[in-house]
Order: C-alpha cells, then sequence, then structure tokens
C-alpha cells in the first residue's frame, strides 16, 4: 500500500492537481483579476493565518489602501470597500457566508439566528428572540447596571485613595461580564464586586477568542472539535462558556427574583411557540449573548477612556458638557442616568468616535452574491462569490471619512456633511444581521463614559506607551494601567 503511494506515479499527479488548481484560481478563476496577496488568490489559509495572529482586519485595510475598493482576500472572497458595499451587500436580504456557521456554540445542535446563512429563516429564528433586546427592556434592569458600575467605582476610589496603577481594562470588562448577567438572567456574575476573573471565565474568553476567528473557515475542525462528545466532555473553551452560561440559566429558572429580563422574555416566546422555538435554540441565544455581548462593550468603554485620557482637552470638554447641566439638576445621578447621559451631544460625539476609531468586531461580514451575480460600481461578480465588508475597512477609510480618517477627532460628528458618511460607520452592522444587543451596549457604554468623565481623572502611568489588542473575533484592549484620581468637585446630589 504504502508502495502504491510513494510511487513517482502518484507523486507526480498530485503535484499535477495541485499546479493545475494554483494555475486555475490564480491565472483562470473569474476573480483573477482581482487584486490582492498571492498567497490569498490561491488558498484560504492565507487569510486563516491573519486571523490567528490576530491582524487579519488591519491587513485587509492596508490592502485596500494599496488596491482600492476591492481586495481578493482568499480564492473565492472579495473584501469590498466601495461606498455602494453597505447598501447592497449588508442592506439587501443575501445569503451569508458559509464562516457564519462557527456561530452554533458550542456545537452544530445549536442553530441561532447568527449561524443559520439564509436571510428569511434567520429573520424568522430572530422574530422569537429580539423583544428582550428592546431598548425598553433593557431600561428595566437599569438600576442594577448601576450597581455594577457603583461596584467599579469603589474600586476607582480605592486605587484613587492607594496611589496605585490600576488595570481600569479588566475592571471594566468585569463590570460589563456582570451587566450583561443582570440584563440577561437578573444576575451578575461576581466579577466586579470581587474585583478578579471568578472561573477565569474571561481569560476562557481570551482563548476562545482566536480560535473562533478561524473556526468558520475550518469545516473540518468544526466536525472535530465541536460536536456533541466534545461539548459534553466539556474541555474546550466552548464547552466552558456554555457550561457558564446554562449555569447561570438554571440558576436564572430557580430565582423566585428573576425580574422580567431578556431570559424570561425568551422562555415566554418558547413556552408559547414551542414548535417554532426550542429550548435549546434559547440556550445557544444566551450562550452567544454572554459570548459576544461582554468583550465587545469591554472594547467600546476602553476606548473611550484610552482615547479621551490621551486629549485632555476633550476629556474637559466633555466634562464641561455635564458640569454645564449639573446646575439645573440634570447628570447629577451616581452613576449617569442613560437618558441623561445620552443627550450630551458632545459626549454622544465622543462615544462613536470611540466606537469608529476601534470597532469592537474586527471580523469581515461576508455575504453570498445571489443568482445573476450581483454589480458593485463597475464590478459584476458571479453568483456565488464570497463579498465581505470588514468594519473597520469602512471605519478607517480615508476616501470615506477624510483624511484625518486614523485620528480620534469627535469634532467630526459635528460637520455639515455627517449624514453622508455615517452610513459607513457599520460598528452594529445594519441590515437583518444588525446586532440585537446594541441597545445594551448603547446604554452601558454611554452611563459608563459619563460617569467616569465627571467624577475622576484618569493619567496613563507612561504616557508614552501604547494600548495592546488583537483583532479576533472580538477586540479586547488591555496593557495600559492608569493612576486615578477621584475628583475632589462633587456634585450635589
Ligand atoms: C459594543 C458592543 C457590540 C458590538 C460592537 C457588536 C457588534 C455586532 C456585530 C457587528 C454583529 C454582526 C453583524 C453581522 O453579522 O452582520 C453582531 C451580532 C450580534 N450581536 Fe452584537 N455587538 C455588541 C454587543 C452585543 C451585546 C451586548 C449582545 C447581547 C447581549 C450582542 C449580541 C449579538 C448577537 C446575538 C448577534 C447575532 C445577530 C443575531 O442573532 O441576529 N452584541 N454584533
Amino acid at each position: 500500500m504504502s508502495a502504491v503511494f510513494s510511487s513517482p506515479a502518484v507523486a507526480a499527479q498530485i503535484l499535477a492537481v495541485i499546479v493545475s488548481v494554483v494555475v486555475y484560481r490564480r491565472y483562470i478563476h473569474p476573480l483573477s483579476e482581482i487584486p490582492g496577496p498571492f498567497w490569498a488568490s490561491i488558498t484560504r489559509l492565507w487569510q486563516i493565518c491573519y486571523l490567528l495572529k490576530g491582524e487579519e482586519a488591519l491587513e485587509v485595510v492596508a490592502l485596500h489602501d494599496k488596491h482600492g475598493h476591492f481586495v481578493r482576500i482568499a480564492p473565492n472572497e472579495v473584501s469590498v470597500s466601495h461606498p455602494d458595499g453597505p447598501r447592497l451587500l449588508l442592506l439587501a436580504p443575501l445569503r451569508k457566508g458559509n464562516w457564519y456557521t462557527l456561530f452554533a456554540l458550542p456545537d452544530w445542535r445549536f442553530q441561532n439566528p447568527m449561524s443559520t446563512l439564509d436571510p428569511k429563516e434567520k429573520v424568522e429564528r430572530s422574530k422569537w428572540l429580539s423583544s428582550g433586546y428592546s431598548l425598553s427592556n433593557i431600561l428595566k434592569s437599569e438600576e442594577y447596571i448601576d450597581k455594577n458600575i457603583a461596584h467599579l467605582q469603589d474600586w476607582m476610589d480605592k486605587y484613587a485613595a492607594d496611589h496605585k496603577p490600576m488595570h481600569l481594562d479588566k475592571f471594566l470588562s468585569y463590570t460589563v461580564f456582570d451587566n450583561t448577567g443582570e440584563a440577561l438572567f437578573s444576575e451578575p456574575f461576581g466579577f466586579i464586586s470581587e474585583g478578579r476573573d471568578v472561573g477565569g471565565a474571561l481569560r476562557n474568553n481570551e482563548i476562545l477568542n482566536p480560535v473562533v476567528a478561524a473556526f468558520g473557515f475550518l469545516t473540518v475542525f468544526q466536525w472535530i472539535f465541536a460536536n456533541p462528545v466534545v461539548t459534553w466532555l466539556g474541555v474546550l473553551p466552548m464547552g466552558h462558556l456554555f457550561d457558564t452560561t446554562t449555569r447561570a440559566m438554571k440558576k436564572r429558572q430557580k430565582n423566585p427574583d428573576a425580574r422580567f429580563d431578556i431570559a424570561a422574555h425568551w422562555f415566554r416566546m418558547q413556552q408559547k411557540n414551542p414548535d417554532r422555538l426550542s429550548l435549546r435554540q434559547v440556550e445557544a441565544q444566551a450562550t452567544l449573548s454572554v459570548g459576544g455581548g461582554a468583550d465587545t462593550i469591554s472594547c467600546g468603554i476602553q476606548s473611550f477612556v484610552y482615547h479621551m485620557m490621551r486629549r485632555p482637552e476633550l476629556w474637559e470638554r466633555a466634562r464641561h458638557e455635564i458640569d454645564a447641566v449639573n446646575k439645573d439638576g440634570i447628570c447629577q445621578g451616581t452613576p449617569v442616568s442613560f437618558s441623561e447621559a445620552q443627550n450630551m451631544p458632545f459626549l454622544q460625539a465622543c462615544v462613536k468616535e470611540a466606537l469608529r476609531i476601534l470597532g469592537p468586531t474586527p471580523s469581515g461580514l461576508p455575504r453570498v452574491a445571489p443568482k445573476g451575480g450581483l454589480s458593485i460600481g463597475d464590478r459584476h461578480f458571479p453568483e456565488g462569490t464570497v463579498l465581505s465588508i470588514h468594519g473597520h475597512v469602512m471605519q478607517l477609510s480615508k476616501e470615506h471619512w477624510g483624511p484625518d480618517a486614523r485620528e480620534f477627532n469627535p469634532n467630526r460628528w459635528f460637520a455639515d456633511d455627517i449624514g453622508t458618511k455615517e452610513k459607513f460607520w457599520l460598528v452594529f452592522g445594519v441590515g437583518y444581521n444588525s446586532c440585537p444587543g446594541q441597545h445594551l451596549a448603547r446604554v452601558q457604554i454611554t452611563k459608563m463614559a459619563a460617569t467616569i468623565v465627571r467624577d475622576y481623572d484618569i493619567l496613563q502611568v507612561d504616557p508614552c506607551s501604547e494600548w495592546k489588542w488583537k483583532a479576533y473575533i472580538s477586540i479586547v484592549p488591555h496593557s495600559w494601567p492608569v493612576y486615578v484620581q477621584k475628583r475632589t468637585l462633587r456634585y450635589k446630589q
């Protein structure tokens, strides 16, 4: 047998097949004229390597700088930065790329709207789950979110009193994880009260992050690592995430004090429509929301604090905006209420800019060209071509945002032409697959931003150093320790 495989004739045949595939993909394939790296044109491995290194998003930004609106990032995938891209790809009901199958976590039995590729089926699945995420429902948890932010402030006050460097990034992550627990299950996970990563759940997400980013392209690995047996063994990071969520769900079902939280909406829908929404789908959505809803918000609020503290004049201006309304009894609460903070135009501009300059979800959003193909600008893409939009590419594009696109400049949000630019702000996605958790994200980031600006001065321990982050499935910055100073001028409560 081994003699057969080692024979020169077989080796030559294998080589001939490889060479044919390479030549076809590079020179004959309908996408062969689209510019991009050589290796990307012949194998998906180019993209997977960059994803695993956490550098795909910035590499694709650089490639668009070089090549323009279309870059071939895999044999059958083109990244698009054309101004019509968001409208033609994300706002249209196109089928999602196979990459989305990775979101069936922890294994293929746990299908959910995100992992569903067909737009109609996806919308149908979302219908039963969406009411839980509404702003009015999220605001019912505001007083509990406040408790977690109060814990955060206790820690900040302690570090301020001790004059010790604080890894604020971690404490912000603890707070948002607990807020996710509150909004979903009426109970925090207990990170911020203890000031530590209870049960290693955050560390687990760090490990999960690069793996998941590439997983969607590794179908064989999905079969091997994301199957019921591996889930049952609970040995992999997605198993850990799933366990954390199911534990919280079980506890929630026994909790007599549970509010009408997000889970309550889902359970009610499930009981009313058991043929449409299974308990497993509810579990899947909960796992996805815990996995995707905390790191992303942490990135958002971190980006706000990091960029603002490095531009003290902006910090002062945002604070002045709050101080100015304080005499009228506005923004006096601790923490600041969402309804008041969202009426601070400059603060809001800073939050939007923080999310623009470092969008928390860097992956491309792939859609498949429909029957008959799809034209974008002067290019026609044949049916089946995967066309993806990277939020980072759109949000950092100098063509769309002007020459200062890569600078943190909240003033851009007051320019006359901002209406035409805003369509390139794709932080939460747009269209039928856009983020259902965006109200929860906006409520938290807005409240924390207003409260921190109002009550603290934050100084980087080493102002010359830069934070660190990798662009996996989400971005979680780190390594920017700070000194916290409590503001001496306090508001009348
Ligand atoms: C700043 C914070 C957040 C950002 C930047 C963000 C961003 C996104 C993006 C870009 C998508 C995908 C859009 C697409 O594929 O076209 C998405 C989907 C999703 N997000 Fe978020 N997200 C955030 C917070 C949250 C939170 C707090 C939750 C849950 C509590 C959440 C739950 C989800 C879910 C379940 C999906 C899948 C879409 C669906 O099921 O319909 N996200 N998010």
